[in-house]
This record gives C-alpha cells, structure tokens and sequence, in this order.
C-alpha cells in the first residue's frame, strides 16, 4: 500500500492499494467523530461494491444508509445534491456524522460539495472507483455541481478526511473510463514529469496501477499544498481543460471529460510548437502516448463554437483567460491570454 499525506488547510491521507475497500471501516473510524455513515454512490457502483463497503463501516462499529443516484454527469445537478441533502436531513444525520463517496467523480464532487454545506459542514471520505477519481478528483477538495450554464459552476473547497482507493475496484472499470483516466495521467507527465509519460510509454498503466496512481497524487498534493485555492500553480492541473471543457460543453457532455481533455491537450500543444513556445519534441511525446493509450487528438467542433463555449470557464477572469502551454514534455507555464488570443491558439492547433 502507498500512503500520500496533504498537508493542505485540513491534513488527511490518500492509500492506494489493494484490498483497502473491505477494511476502509477500520481506517475512517479513528478519524470519524460520530458513528453514522451515509453512503452516496451510484448504479452502476453500488450494486457491485456497495456490500463490502456496508459491511465494513458496520464492522468498525458505523450505522449506515444509502443514497443510489444515476451514474454519469447528468446527476451531477442541483437537484440530485437536494436529494442528498434531505435524505441526509429526514435521517437526522448530524455534524458528528460522516458523508462516504463510493464512485468516480461525480459521485465524489458532489458528495463533497453536499458535505461541505449540509449543515455548515460535516466531515467526508473520497472512496474513489474510477482511474480518474483516483488519479484526480478525489484529492484537493474541489467540490461542486453544474449548472445549465456550464459545467461544475457551483461548488467550494472542501477538503475530504481520508482517500481510500483500492485499486482492485479498477478491475470493473470499462475500457472507456480507463481511456479518460490515462488521459489525465498524460496530463500529470506533461506538467511536471518526463519520467512519468516514459514510464507509462514502456508499460501500460494498467500493469502498474499502484505505481502511477502514487506518482500522480503526489504531484497533486504537492500544487494543493503550495495552492489550495487555486490562484496559481495548482491551475498547471488544467493543462487541455480550457478546450476541453468547451467540447465537452459543444457535445451537450456526451463526450467524456478524459477524451475532451485529451484533444484539448493535443491542440495546444500543437499551438505552443506552431507559436514558438516549444520545440516539435513535446508534441511529438504527447500525441505519440495519446495514440498508444486510443485517445482523440482531434475534436469535429469549429474554432468559433469552442471559443463561445469557453465563455463560462472558470480559468477566466473578465477578459483573460489563464491557459497551461507546454515548454517541452514535462514543463508547463501559466500564460494569461484574452479571448481574440485564444482563438488564435485554436487556429494554430488545428482547429478549423
Ligand atoms: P463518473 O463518476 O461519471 O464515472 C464514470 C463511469 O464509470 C460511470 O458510469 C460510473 O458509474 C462508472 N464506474 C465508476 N467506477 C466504476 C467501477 N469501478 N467499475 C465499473 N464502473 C464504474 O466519471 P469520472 O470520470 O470518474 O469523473 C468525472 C467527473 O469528475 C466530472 O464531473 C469532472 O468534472 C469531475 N472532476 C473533478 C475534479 C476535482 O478536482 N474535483 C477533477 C477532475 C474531474
Ligand atoms: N482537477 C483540477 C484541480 O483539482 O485543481
């Protein structure tokens, strides 16, 4: 087992390992102050690891009960986080209680987001199941819901008490959801580690789970400490998220968010080289990992509708707008660009 420790305005542990969802009673119980657990999951996840995760809170001594939301990103509103809340509610759930995310991230942004306000804020734990919750949304306390308006347009920063992953649950995982995971990994390589895109280029991160899941969490608890609130560094994170989020915006979120990250990180890239940021080698690197693992470098939507659909992006303030460019494999700058610029980056990455 892998333990990372964030020492971020609320100091908690991540465990990666195998076998850790049958004991995760056992580790939440010395940090929980109450003795009620209300498991938040969805359909697809509940009804395959939802038993063993019951019976362990009840094990360690923890009552329980269960909310079951529609898997995907259509739960992830306003109305289902109500639900959450006055379910939590007609329970009596109290501030010594707990909130549990067993799921990926949606399941885990918006059970963060309902902790953090159900009654000014109880504690919760990051159960991740998915590669890209493990890798991603489960550490650094980003929390939250969409809105019509755009994606994960409310929400605040909470932080969770532990993060159990147990790579064992990523046996399940749909191929699709493996893809989205393995692009963020190549995002994590490409902000800040060059040993990390060879390591996976050599060996499929499927056969190194453990390994990887530690390598990329750490590089997030390193950003969520020097940044929790998200004014600096930690926005390295979003490298490929600025155009992403607009494809995703552009297909009504029918393209998954991994996939959209993945073109969005393919386009700038390209943009960097053809601007003069970064040499051909980086490009090189990243659209030759994106082949290997079948992600899409390219996205069918024309420059004006990305750039209308990046209207909402949190990256931006006012006019400007804070996107990640590529030095080389391994090295990103902030660069602060207003809206006629980011149409320019579009064009030049090959946006139509
Ligand atoms: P998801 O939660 O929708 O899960 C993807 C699919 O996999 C779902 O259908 C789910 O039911 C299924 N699934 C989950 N675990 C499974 C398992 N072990 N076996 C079989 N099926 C399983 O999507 P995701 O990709 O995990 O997360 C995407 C969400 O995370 C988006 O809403 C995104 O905005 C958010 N996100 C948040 C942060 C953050 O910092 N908070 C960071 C990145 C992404
Ligand atoms: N996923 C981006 C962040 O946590 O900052």
């Amino acid at each position: 087992m892998r333990t990372v420790t964030v020492r971020s305005s609320k100091e908690y542990e991540v465990l990666i390992g195998s076998g850790l969802l049958a004991s995760a009673g056992e580790s939440i119980k010395p940090l929980a102050k109450g003795k009620k657990a209300f498991i938040v999951s969805d359909d697809n996840v509940y009804p395959v690891y939802g038993r063993v995760l019951d019976k362990s809170l009840r094990s360690a001594g923890f009552s329980t009960d269960a909310f079951v939301m529609p898997h995907g990103e259509a739960s992830k509103n306003l109305s289902v986080y109500g639900a959450i809340l006055e379910r939590m509610g007609s329970l009596h759930y109290t501030r010594t209680d707990i909130i549990v995310a067993l799921g990926g991230g949606v399941v885990g942004d918006i059970t963060g987001f309902a902790a953090a306000t159900y009654q000014r804020g109880i504690d919760y734990v990051q159960i991740p199941t998915t590669l890209l919750a493990a890798v991603d949304s489960s550490v650094g306390g980003k929390t939250g819901v969409d809105l019509e308006c755009g994606k994960n347009q409310v929400g605040c920063f909470c932080q969770p008490l532990i993060v159990i992953h147990d790579v064992d649950t990523l046996r399940t995982l749909p191929n699709l959801e493996y893809r989205n995971g393995c692009a963020e990994i190549i995002k994590y390589g490409m902000i800040g580690s060059r040993e990390l895109m060879d390591a996976i280029s050599a060996r499929p991160v499927n056969e190194q789970y453990e390994d990887v899941i530690a390598v990329c969490v750490d590089m997030k608890r390193k950003l969520v400490e020097e940044d929790e609130f998200d004014r600096g560094s930690r926005m390295l994170l979003n490298f490929g998220h600025t155009v992403g989020h607009a494809i995703e915006r552009c297909s009504n979120y029918t393209i998954p968010h991994g996939m959209a990250v993945s073109a969005g990180m393919d386009v700038i890239t390209k943009a960097a080289a053809v601007l003069g940021f970064t040499d051909g080698s980086a490009y090189e690197a990243l659209h030759g990992l994106l082949e290997q693992y079948s992600l899409p470098a390219r996205c069918g939507y024309p420059a004006e509708k990305l750039l209308e659909a990046a209207q909402n992006d949190k990256k931006s303030g006012g006019d400007v707008i804070t996107i990640v460019v590529p030095r080389s494999a391994g090295d990103c700058i902030l660069k602060m660009i207003n809206r006629p610029e980011l149409m320019k980056w579009l064009l030049a990455g090959g946006v139509k």
